[in-house]
């Protein structure tokens, strides 16, 4: 984590907004509780009410303010909230970082999610002292895959039993995408 708080910009994509979180996004949160997976996988609560979904947008703006990550909602044309995306640097700070991301059931396969992803995806590669963006997506998940292959991430391997989901162990395919400097680093002696 790092130790002073993150300053969270807006970032325009193709159809999508990257913003911050408010309380009057809780529908979507609501929403979001209805999906067999989100709730295993985030701390979205697995119960639909209104004060649940209050503490889980209190829960966002307190990681950008603690710096743990970069997290925003995603929002449509209208400038309501259809998902959620979030930057996470792997130990604490520096090198490496991971994206997350969810669209709420009720607004899925719109293109929300591939917008997002390549909105965040080249802000995050502008980023100082990044090398590497990491995303980890089951198998049988095609959206997110093809998502993550359309905003330029390559899928390296899969990376067996990799984490245990609803007491679980699930494999993962991991995605990763390059900063230009890493990938020139990469290639010399
Ligand atoms: C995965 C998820 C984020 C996709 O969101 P979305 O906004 O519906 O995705 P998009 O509309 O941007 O679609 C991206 C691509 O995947 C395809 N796609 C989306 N959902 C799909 C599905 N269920 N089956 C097959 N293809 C799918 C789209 O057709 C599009 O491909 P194309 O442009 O090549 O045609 C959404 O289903 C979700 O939130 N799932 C639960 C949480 C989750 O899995 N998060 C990711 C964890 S790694």
């Amino acid at each position: 984590m790092n130790a002073v708080p993150l300053h969270l910009p807006t970032l325009r994509g193709e159809h999508v907004r990257l913003r911050e979180w408010r309380q009057s996004d809780s529908a979507i949160v609501r929403d979001a509780s209805h999906d067999p997976l989100i709730p295993l996988l985030t701390t979205v609560p697995d119960t639909a009410g209104e004060p649940e979904a209050l503490a889980f947008i209190e829960r966002q703006n307190h990681r950008v303010a603690s710096g743990a990550g970069y997290v925003f909602a995603i929002a449509n044309e209208d400038d309501r909230a259809v998902g959620h995306i979030g930057l996470f640097f792997a130990n604490g700070a520096g090198a490496r970082a991971s994206i997350g991301y969810w669209i709420g059931p009720s607004e899925r396969r719109r293109g929300y999610a591939a917008d997002a992803l390549a909105t965040l995806t080249s802000w995050s590669l502008k980023l100082h002292d990044l090398d590497r963006l990491e995303l980890y997506v089951e198998p049988w998940n095609v959206g997110s895959w093809r998502a993550a292959e359309k905003a330029g991430y390559e899928r390296e391997g899969l990376l067996r039993a990799w984490e245990r989901i609803d007491g679980r162990p699930r494999d993962m395919y991991m995605y990763a995408r390059l900063t230009d400097r890493a990938r020139t680093d990469e290639a010399s002696p």
